[in-house]
């Protein structure tokens, strides 16, 4: 059979899922995507879409035909002129940099973190618990991730919002029809960064060791190179695991059978985040490129294309996971979500994200019987990361409930 080109795998301008209408709730959109095809072609923006399991993780995992170098977000890094240090990097430059600092992110490394973690979001937990009816994400996943990139890094920004909108602008510096602003607060945090971030780190950091030594390899190269890939882990660090704690809080609200069999057992939250991670994803898509022209699953994407695959659309596959829309804590393959990615560019920071998550479900499954939404859950409108502006949660504790 010939293989299939644009013409014959294009989807109606409607399908297009960045389109503002389709941010709330993208999974009817990536439902009608993954039902056309393996691949299909997006007119307007000439864009190349994955959205199935089988071609989202062949994407990723193809490095060679689908290169990270000309860019992995809806921007290329030509028409940006910014170059992230690890997803925006192939071989060998990819390896080198990652190597710099891959053994700080292994999973011993990083369990040491746990006891200052959960410290911190005991704390949180009881003063929302304290509190009541909380805004979950000033309350509690906004200055959580923050704490953990402190600790993590040795920066310690000048205060939890600054750092907030300056993550958030890196989400949408990097997706479409981004406002200028969103660049000149990147460029701000990283100026900070290069002068009162850096002064102010303490004498043993990941933020020390990248700067003065290199990382561990020493083969990281000038101070620009080094500033760019602390300033990646930092900002990297931030939206995301909001959005994942968020997500989480969000579902258990809305399944409180789900958090009801967490509480009964309290070994069933590391799936219980995984499976978070997989029913809602925090990042939308990411970008890759093609070089030349490459067949996938019988189509052919031509040399110099976009394309986008789109991790929840994955994680929500018939095909890979049973009853995909279903929420389940005890899903035994909750953890082959592809919302780390997959390949030489799994996220790195996944066992940070990882702890965080998990002690904030321990503290709260101590302490809260149910969650029950206070307002409106408001979506923030953004075309990279899938999390909340608001998301207003009354907390009910055992006392609450026998009062
Ligand atoms: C729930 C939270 C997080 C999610 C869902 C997430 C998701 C991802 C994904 C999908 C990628 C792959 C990008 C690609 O293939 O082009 C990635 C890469 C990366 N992530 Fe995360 N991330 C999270 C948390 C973190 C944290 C906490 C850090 C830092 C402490 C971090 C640092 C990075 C870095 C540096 C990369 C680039 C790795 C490479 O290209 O080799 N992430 N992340």
């Amino acid at each position: 059979m010939a293989a299939m080109t644009h013409a014959d795998v294009s989807v109606p301008p409607d399908l297009d899922p960045f389109l503002l209408e389709h941010l709330d709730d993208p999974y009817p959109v990536y439902e009608r995507l993954r039902d056309i095809g393996p691949v299909v072609h997006l007119p307007e923006r000439n864009l190349w879409v994955v959205a199935r399991y089988e071609t989202v993780s062949a994407v990723l995992r193809d490095h060679r035909r689908f290169v990270s170098g000309l860019g992995s977000s809806y921007v290329r890094v030509a028409e940006s002129g910014l170059r992230a240090p690890f997803i925006d990097n192939d071989p060998p430059e990819h390896t080198r940099i990652r190597r710099s600092v891959q053994q700080q992110f292994r999973r011993s490394t990083i369990e040491e973190m746990r006891p200052g973690i959960r410290e911190v979001t005991e704390a949180h937990v009881d003063a929302a618990v304290a509190e009541g009816v909380i805004d979950v994400v000033t309350a509690l996943t906004q200055p959580l991730p923050d704490l953990a990139i402190r600790q993590l890094t040795g920066i310690t920004p000048p205060d939890t919002m600054t750092i907030t909108s300056w993550a958030d602008s890196v989400m949408h510096m990097v997706g479409p029809d981004a406002d200028p602003i969103h660049f000149a607060r990147v460029m701000e945090a990283f100026e900070w960064l290069g002068t009162t971030g850096l002064a102010g780190m303490p004498a043993h950091c990941l933020g020390r060791l990248i700067m003065e030594q290199g990382g561990d390899t020493g083969l990281l190269g000038d101070g620009e190179e080094r500033l760019l890939t602390l300033g990646s882990i930092w900002l990297a660090g931030i939206d995301s695991t909001n959005s994942l704690m968020a997500n989480a809080v969000h579902a258990f609200a809305l399944f409180p059978q789900a958090w009801d069999a967490v509480r009964a057992d309290p070994t069933l939250i590391p799936n219980a985040v995984e499976e978070v991670l997989r029913w809602d994803s925090p990042f939308r898509q990411f970008f890759r490129r093609t070089t030349e022209e490459v067949e996938l699953t019988g189509v052919t994407i031509p040399a110099d294309a976009d394309v986008c695959a789109i991790l929840p659309a994955a994680n929500r596959d018939p095909v890979r996971f049973a009853d995909p829309d279903v929420f389940d804590v005890t899903r035994a393959d909750a953890r082959q979500h592809v919302a780390f990615g997959a390949s030489i560019h799994l996220c790195i920071g996944a066992p940070v994200a990882r702890l965080e998550a998990v002690e904030l479900l321990s503290a709260l499954s101590t302490r809260v019987q149910r969650f029950e939404l206070a307002g409106p859950a408001v979506r923030n409108p953004n075309r990279e990361i899938r999390n909340f502006t608001s998301l207003p949660v009354r907390l009910v504790t055992d006392q609450d409930g026998r009062s």
